[in-house]
């Protein structure tokens, strides 16, 4: 009997896995989604995909004035690991429509999973902005998520994905980015989706494990007009999937 994290480990370490029924081994390589249009430059063949995560939270942008475009200044999100229902992967893995679905459905379904100092807004607590570590329990018909680590803006304004569950950690910069597919869900304030990215190393000697991430099958997250949300700072609820890799 071969348990699903060694199932797992095997996986991502030779990328084979057993087929659920008896019979020969299929291999299996987790790829990226696709936009269906541009698309993110791939990770490099030898890239070994580490963890796939399902993130929530809000991007934050602040308006200077009432006609000028929204800046984008951080974003803050609690992960989950979804690595092993990805379609394939073990048993308890989903079909690719539902795997998909996940960032759309969670970003309905849930409230923001912040410490939010009212219920008027989608700020987050400025001082403590991430409640106790829960996993992402009762979507219906779907599995458990294990809470997986948390995304933020470090004190010089740059994006890291601490991934304590797993001790990995990624500190990072934009390496490309790509629009989100049309059809792409525009979020609770109808914002639009904001664009799949490429992040890359930061070089500042930060991430462990990690040095290449993928935003991808973004829900939400892209900014209100400053017209309508005044200027100042706006935060706005989204959902991704986050896969990290180490190249
Ligand atoms: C905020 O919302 C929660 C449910 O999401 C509710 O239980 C609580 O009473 C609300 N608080 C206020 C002050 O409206
Ligand atoms: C984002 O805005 C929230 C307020 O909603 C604040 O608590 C948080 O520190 C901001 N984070 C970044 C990275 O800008």
């Amino acid at each position: 009997m071969v348990s699903t994290k060694s199932l797992l480990l095997a996986a991502f370490t030779t990328i084979a896995y057993a087929a659920p029924t008896k019979g020969p081994c299929k291999s299996l390589t987790p790829t990226l989604p696709s936009t269906g249009g541009d698309n993110l430059q791939g990770p490099s063949p030898a890239a070994r995909l580490k963890k796939i995560a399902l993130g929530h939270g809000i991007q934050n942008y602040t308006c200077s004035a009432s006609d000028a475009t929204p800046s984008a200044t951080g974003a803050l999100a609690v992960l989950y690991d979804a690595t092993t229902v990805y379609p394939g992967l073990s048993k308890t893995a989903l079909s690719s429509d539902a795997f998909n679905s996940l960032p759309h459905l969670l970003l309905w379904d849930r409230p923001v999973p912040l410490n939010r100092p009212s219920n008027s807004s989608y700020s987050a607590d400025t001082t403590s902005p991430f409640p106790a570590h829960n996993d992402l329990k009762g979507l219906a018909d779907y599995p458990s998520f294990k809470y997986a680590g948390h995304h933020f803006f470090d004190s010089t304004g740059t994006p890291m994905f601490d991934l304590d569950a797993s001790g990995l950690k990624a500190s990072v910069v934009k390496g490309g980015n790509v629009n989100a597919p049309k059809d792409a869900d525009k979020g609770v304030l109808d914002t639009g989706a904001v664009a799949w990215l490429r992040l890359t190393d930061s070089k500042k000697g930060e991430s462990k494990g990690v040095n290449l991430v993928y935003r991808v099958l973004t829900a939400g997250g892209d900014a209100e007009g400053c017209a309508v949300a005044g200027t100042g700072v706006q935060s706005v609820p989204y959902t991704a999937f986050y896969w990290f890799y180490e190249e």
